[in-house]
């Protein structure tokens, strides 16, 4: 008897982090302790403002249904914080509100590329990327990113891998797992590579925008004649340590918002509207805390960065943004995956293979810094008695 699932189905993936996260809270509940690198959400709590911000919204009645494309006022501050950091005319019919970054990626591929039509995408990278372009069916085509160019775009590959067919073109910067950054640059020559190309659409994942080390951001959409195609992602889940609050947006030309709500329509309804309220505040409120956050990830990076070039076999390139380092183990003389196992079953430190992000992860693993200085010792700690072991 054949599978009772759609045939579409057999196209989806899914992020390793939740698997090796439910494998850890097994081992956890048998008794034993274990150092959670593998999921990549801030440690840090909500600020109290924003928290505030929702209680009140919620007591007020923001507990209905609101615009698919989300509240107008917010709408509004979301178009004034994008002119501002990424020095754009934006409007608030250019922003669409959704429950969380996620969601961008999904309506964009499904409002904008067709079966057959080629998606190029980072890899290793977000592997929800990957999984979408399958799941549309387009065509997968893997933008390497190496460790000798401190894990950037190379923007000549690029060049030569776009064709006729080419769709969309996903950039993603800071870079998510090996917090790579793209240069202004670099980003130049793609805008340059795509400016009489009307049919190409970019996905810029800029949710790691404001978790930046050296330098400032680079948007792609600040060159002449690229906003019009590219959809713009961020939120507020890294910056603003709200991933259970599931509030992020796109930023896109008007038809494209009009689709995109459209799809929020047929899936969602709506934002939750007291969330909405919240980001109003987190935007406009005091930025202190995202501050005082990123400078504690900055400590951290110095400390997992120091403490695994000490561990023989073990290699490691300082970050320039996100809160993931992206060790080279291949000195250890295993392959990822049976590393990353080794770890979480006799070490106690869950952490991800790098293949868990594509095929070119392989000979690397993804810890997230998003825990405490002491935790990252920790784990530190058993990786190197663990390896030295063997
Ligand atoms: C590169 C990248 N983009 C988007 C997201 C999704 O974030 P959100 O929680 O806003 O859906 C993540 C979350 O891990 C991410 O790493």
């Amino acid at each position: 008897m054949g599978s009772v699932f759609a045939k579409r189905m057999e196209a989806l993936g899914t992020e390793t982090a939740f698997e090796v996260l439910a494998r850890a809270k097994a081992l956890e509940k048998q008794g034993k302790d274990v150092v959670h690198l593998e999921i990549g959400e801030p440690d840090f709590d909500t600020p109290k403002n924003i928290k505030q911000a929702a209680t009140r919204a919620m007591r007020s009645g923001y507990t209905h249904y609101v615009p698919s494309a989300g509240i107008p006022e917010f709408r509004q501050v979301i178009s004034e914080y994008i002119s501002k950091t990424r020095k754009l005319e934006v409007s608030p019919d250019e922003v669409v509100v959704t429950p969380g970054g996620k969601p961008i990626m999904f309506f964009s591929m499904l409002a904008l590329v067709n079966p057959g039509e080629e998606v190029l995408y980072p890899n290793p990278g977000f592997p929800t990327y990957e999984s979408l372009i399958n799941f549309v069916g387009a065509k997968p085509v893997p933008l390497p990113l190496k460790e000798e160019n401190e894990f950037s775009l190379d923007p000549e590959y690029v060049k030569k891998m776009i064709t006729k067919k080419t769709k969309m073109i996903i950039l993603n910067s800071p870079e998510n797992p090996t917090g790579g950054v793209i240069t202004h640059e670099q980003l130049k020559v793609i805008a340059d590579c795509i400016a009489d190309r009307d049919d190409i659409f970019v996905l810029s994942d800029e949710i790691y925008s404001r978790i930046i080390y050296e330098g400032k951001h680079e948007s792609i959409t600040q060159f002449k004649g690229i906003k019009d195609k590219t959809i713009l992602l961020d939120g507020f889940s890294k910056t603003y340590a709200m991933t259970g609050w599931r509030l992020g947006y796109g930023v896109m030309r008007k038809d494209l918002a009009l689709k995109t709500a459209q799809l929020m329509t047929n899936s969602n309804s709506c934002t939750c509207a007291f969330t909405q309220i919240a980001g109003i505040e987190a935007l406009t409120g005091p930025q202190t805390e995202p501050e005082r956050m990123l400078a504690e990830f900055k400590k951290r990076r110095k400390v997992i960065v120091s403490g695994l070039n000490n561990i023989e076999g073990i290699t490691c390139k300082k970050p320039h943004g996100a809160f993931y380092v992206f060790p080279n183990i291949t000195g250890t003389g295993m392959d990822c995956r049976k590393l990353g196992d080794h770890l979480l079953y006799n070490a106690g430190v869950a952490v991800l293979p790098g293949t868990s992000f594509g095929k070119h992860g392989e000979g690397y693993l993804r810890l997230s810094f998003a825990n405490s200085v002491q935790n990252i010792e920790k784990a530190l700690e058993r990786i190197e008695k663990t390896v030295k072991k063997d």
